[in-house]
């Protein structure tokens, strides 16, 4: 295999998403103590941000520089190079979440023991599916009191509907947890409690043999044994296809914060994940080896130096090879340029890179041009990757500005922090910029507007609550909104490209509006 190749090859691009305090950070960290991209434990702050209230939080962002509300972490193991996609850890910003997994070749959901499937569990399930991406489970804090493994599974196959495969099993859980049973490997990995930062260690034994019983004792040798024929009973087959296009979710059983089970979970993770899998463009599958040069944006971040009031494009490399001071076509601008100071994050630094392949991410430089979904290629290559869906929001706000002097600020921040995807902009039919409505997925979105706005732009703005809970976009291009029969509750809006939508009080609404329109045709997602 030519060195080009074995770079592509070598890739495994992954997001790691959990329900908020299931453990996420923890196991991220741990994952990056194996690939020595850190040395000290403690170092991957997602969580902290969580629980903070947004002052702190925009205090956070500032220290760390990008990389807070999701960011990119790369390093090697053994023969891999591993670029773990961070997501914010508060749900009120899973937005970003969502447009993360748009960049991931595959997921790791980390649930924990003791709760099982969550809300936001479920939520960005939803959106692994929507690509077929391949999802590893790891179930966690098993040092604790866990409920059955039994019902954990049923739970994932019901709720989540994906076929899962155990590749362990735990024995015990809490105080009881003596350790996982590897079913491939038919060996026992006893779990001893050690709360340091170095790797458990390890003893291995075969389940027949008669050490077992001094090792984990007599009644969960026979809770293990019968399992284990339930288990070879009943399920099905390992099977690597289902697993690779998203349609079997191979289950780990651990402790993220012991370290316990993470690197045997890393090492089989790999085996079995992709590498840069094809993207869909408007004119077929994009290769990663075979095309040239691609990449699409999925994330805007403002820079919050305010001594450099720029802005950071994240983008994928889907194809080929990227080279400092290459020429690109910026295919939405219809424009040729340079990506200037292209750079790569690892851990918390960030360092300029002079060449990256497809399976990487990319912080370049933006000067105000990009928006979230881009198409970034080598001429003479030409096409455009499927957008990023927009994700409906939940919450809306009518914002109106103080100081009506400060209109072209006010414009120019609301503009540029809807392009980076925090919020989005609704207009009355018809109407401007000097009275908008702004749409969020989580109301702490609506804070840091205000805070931006503030800080950033010097303008003070004013928001009153509307009570709208659902948004749908009308798919009829020729349909007049105006003529619709709708409750005297919903609302006629446009979005800043002109596509027309109604918000709605409640799903009465919606269906009041569906039965009495028969040709309307809504959307929730928007394009
Ligand atoms: P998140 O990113 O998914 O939100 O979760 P995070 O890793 O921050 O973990 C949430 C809490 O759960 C933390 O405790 C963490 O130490 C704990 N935790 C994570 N993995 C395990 C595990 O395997 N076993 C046990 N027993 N606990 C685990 P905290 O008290 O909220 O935070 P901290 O003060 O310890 O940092």
């Amino acid at each position: 295999m030519s060195s080009y190749v074995n770079e592509i090859k070598r890739r495994r691009t992954f997001a790691i998403i959990s329900h908020p305090d299931a453990g996420k950070t923890t196991l991220t960290e741990k994952l990056l103590l194996y690939g020595g991209a850190i040395t000290l434990a403690g170092s991957v702050k997602g969580k902290r941000t969580a629980k903070h209230a947004v002052s702190d939080w925009m205090e956070i962002e500032k220290q760390r520089g990008i990389s807070v509300t999701s960011s990119v972490m790369q390093f090697n193991y053994n023969d891999y190079c591993i670029n773990i996609l961070d997501t914010p850890g508060h749900e009120d910003f899973s937005e970003d979440t969502y447009r993360t997994l748009m960049a991931a070749d595959s997921a790791v959901m980390v649930i924990d023991a003791s709760k099982g499937v969550e809300k936001q569990t479920r939520k960005l399930f939803k959106v692994c599916t929507l690509r077929n991406i391949p999802i590893f489970t790891f179930i966690n804090k098993m040092d604790r009191e866990a409920r059955s493994p039994f019902d954990l599974l049923e739970e994932i196959e019901q709720e989540l509907g994906i076929r899962t495969f155990p590749m362990n099993w735990p024995i015990g859980s809490g105080k009881e947890f003596k350790g996982v049973y590897d079913r491939s490997k038919k060996e026992i990995i006893a779990f001893t409690a050690n709360n340091g930062q170095r790797e458990v260690e390890a003893t291995e034994v075969d389940i027949n043999d008669e050490k077992l019983e001094a090792l984990i004792g007599e009644d969960h040798r026979k809770i293990l044994v019968d399992d284990i024929e339930l288990l070879d009973g009943a399920g099905g087959e390992f099977d690597l296809e289902a697993v690779r296009t998203g349609r079997l979710s191979p289950v780990f059983f651990g402790s993220a914060l012991t370290n316990f089970g993470v690197e045997p979970f890393l090492e089989e993770f790999l085996n079995m994940t992709t590498s840069p899998l094809p993207r869909e463009a408007d004119t077929g599958l994009i290769d990663p080896v075979t095309n040239e040069f691609s990449a699409f944006v999925f994330k805007i971040q403002a820079n919050m130096n305010k001594a450099h009031r720029d802005r950071i494009a994240f983008m994928r490399i889907c194809s080929g090879r990227f080279e400092k001071g290459m020429e690109v076509m910026h295919m939405q601008g219809g424009k040729k340029m340079k990506l200037s100071q292209p750079q790569q994050l690892m851990a918390q630094d960030r360092e300029v890179i002079d060449e990256a392949y497809a399976g990487d991410i990319i912080g370049v430089f933006d000067p105000g041009i990009f928006s979230i979904g881009d198409t970034i290629c080598t001429p003479p290559q030409k096409f455009l990757f499927s957008g990023i869906p927009t994700f409906a929001p939940e919450h809306f706000n009518r914002v109106l500005q103080v100081d009506t002097m400060k209109r072209k600020q006010f414009v120019k921040g609301m503009s540029q922090i809807a392009q980076e995807g925090a919020i989005q902009i609704f207009q009355e039919l018809g109407g401007g910029m000097e009275e908008v409505i702004v749409g969020v997925v989580g109301t702490l979105q609506f804070d840091v507007l205000g805070y931006r706005l503030k800080n950033e732009y010097n303008v003070d703005i004013r928001m009153d609550g509307l009570p709208y809970q659902y948004i749908r976009w009308i798919e009829n291009e020729e349909l007049d909104p105006k003529t619709l029969n709708l409750t005297s509750d919903t609302k006629r809006i446009q979005d800043l490209k002109g596509n027309r939508l109604l918000v709605f009080a409640n799903e009465w609404s919606i269906r009041w509006a569906e039965e009495h329109n028969k040709e309307l045709k809504l959307a929730e997602f928007g394009r």
